[in-house]
């Protein structure tokens, strides 16, 4: 049984380090953890640089990769300005996001959710006439970090408005990391039924110790994508109280030991791990790496 995994460390890890990360070194993790056999990176994000500073430098970041037929590098995008961007780099894939909840979209992007389906509707129309793949993100599908309790309606109303705008796959995400097993089952088990398990992917963060759970509880419901982060990294800047996404490392621990395939070496994972924990000088939350670290 094979499981895929979405790396966002470089992204989802780095944009919420209040360090700002030297390109050079982004590049030098992001060739590591390909090293180490991810496929899919998410690499940076093409946003207004005023609002996610630590990755201002996604262009050159970009421009800096090996690339490899093999691994598909993506990169997240808010609007046409981005997608330019993401173009001239060379991106075959880019991520739409929004939100399920207003308030959480409201500060996250600037706009109303109603307001949003347009932009990204040109975003996709353009990337899929220009040969991308887009992958789209719902965030706050789990709990709001505003408006509390999200009703299921409203994620299913965001995940059909990315599916008519051709995206393949959907990452809904616990972006404040509250969700716990149960809510997993009854979230997935509703949208599987609209969207099938394969276009459905998982993003949570770990903010309350139910991360893997949570993954364990995704797995029943037969989603087998998976987005986690280098060392534990993570975080929403526009989420108060966001931790770190789920730890690669400790995720492809559990999936390995389950008997799951990830194509992951995770000697070399653990390696890049400890790369980006000495560049950010301090400890990272993955489980396995400070086990490993350890011993
Ligand atoms: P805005 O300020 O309303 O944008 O931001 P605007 O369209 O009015 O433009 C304002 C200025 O920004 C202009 O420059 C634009 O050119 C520039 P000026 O004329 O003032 O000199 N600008 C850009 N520059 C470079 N690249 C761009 C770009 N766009 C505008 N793409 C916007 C609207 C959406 C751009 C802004 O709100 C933004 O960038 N937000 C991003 C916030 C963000 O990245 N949040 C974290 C990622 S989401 C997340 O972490 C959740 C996730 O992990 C899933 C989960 O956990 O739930 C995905
Ligand atoms: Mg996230």
């Amino acid at each position: 049984m094979r499981v895929q995994i979405v790396e966002v460390g470089p992204r989802d890890g780095l944009q919420n380090e209040s360090g700002i990360v030297p390109a050079a070194a982004k590049i030098a993790l992001i060739h590591k953890l390909i090293e180490a056999g991810l496929k899919r990176i998410e690499a940076s994000s093409f946003v207004n640089p005023k609002w996610i500073p630590q990755l201002a430098d996604a262009d050159e970041v970009l421009q800096g990769i090996n690339r490899s037929q093999e691994v598909t590098l993506s990169a997240l995008v808010p609007n046409i300005r981005g997608l330019e961007r993401a173009r001239q780099c060379g991106l075959t894939e880019i991520a739409l996001f929004m939100s399920a909840s207003q308030t959480h979209n409201q500060k996250n992007i600037n706009k109303r959710i109603e307001d949003t389906y347009p932009i990204l509707r040109e975003v996709a129309q353009e990337a899929l006439a220009l040969g991308m793949k887009v992958r789209g993100y719902i965030s706050t599908v789990f709990g709001c970090p505003y408006e509390g309790n999200v009703p299921l309606d409203n994620s299913r109303r965001v995940t059909e408005a990315l599916l008519e705008m051709g995206v393949y796959e959907i990452s809904l995400g616990d972006t404040i990391g509250v969700a716990t097993p149960k809510q997993v089952h009854e979230v997935f088990g509703e949208l599987v039924k609209d969207v099938t398990n394969e276009r459905l992917a998982a993003h949570f963060h770990d903010t309350r110790g139910t991360g893997l759970a949570n993954v364990a509880a995704a797995l029943e419901e037969g989603i087998r994508i998976f987005d986690s982060s280098i060392g534990g990294l993570g975080g929403c800047p526009y989420a108060p109280g966001a931790a770190g996404n789920i730890s690669t490392e400790d995720l492809v621990y559990m999936l390995h030991g389950m008997g799951y395939e990830t194509g992951v070496d995770l000697e070399k994972l653990i390696e890049a791990g400890a790369y980006i924990g000495q560049q950010l000088g301090k400890e990272l939350p993955s489980k396995v790496l400070r086990a490993s670290l350890a011993s």
